[in-house]
């Protein structure tokens, strides 16, 4: 029984240091968000090795349709379970990246410029590196989310 006292507390000390260390924004999310923000992130960080590889290829065809599936097609499928859950900042910031896809594709299609696209997907990604800058999430209890959910 102390043993597991002991190691209570020492749980509880070690998430108290990691808040304190990691003082980028909390969002608060249910288990079932977490895996749908965590999902789509790995799709994206996927999509985008297929794009350079593609554009160490020059394939602007498959530039396009990798850029293509990480537009505002891929927000729709999986953004709306997040609705009024997240801050609408970082639902514009995560939007704003699907556009930016969205355009990556159609040039990519019509300039065929490898290196314009290489240029449009570092400045995408500076806002990949920003938001995981600013925000970090944290999984609470579904009752909490429910009430997080209707108090938006
Ligand atoms: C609007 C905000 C936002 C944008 C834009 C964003 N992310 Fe994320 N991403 C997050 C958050 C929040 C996490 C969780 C970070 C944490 O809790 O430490 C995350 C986590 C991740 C992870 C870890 C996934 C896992 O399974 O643990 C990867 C990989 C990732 N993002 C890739 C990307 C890439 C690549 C881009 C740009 C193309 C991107 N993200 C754009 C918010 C964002």
């Amino acid at each position: 029984m102390k043993i597991v006292i002991a190691c209570f507390f020492s749980m509880v000390a070690v998430v108290a240091q990691a808040n304190e260390l990691d003082k980028r924004q909390i969002l608060e999310v249910n288990a079932m968000q977490r895996m749908h923000i965590l999902v789509e992130m790995r799709a994206l960080l996927s999509g985008t090795q297929k794009i350079l590889h593609s554009l160490s290829e020059e394939n602007m065809t498959a530039v396009a349709q990798h850029a293509q599936s990480l537009g505002t097609r891929m927000a729709h499928k999986t953004e709306g379970q997040l609705n009024g859950v997240l801050p609408s900042e970082f639902m514009q910031l995560g939007m704003s990246v699907h556009r930016d896809f969205d355009q990556i594709a159609m040039d990519a299609e019509s300039l065929k410029d490898p290196k314009y696209t290489l240029g449009q997907l570092s400045k995408t990604m500076k806002k990949c590196v920003a938001c995981h800058a600013t925000y970090q999430i944290q999984t609470i209890y579904q009752s909490n989310a429910q009430n997080l959910k209707s108090s938006h």
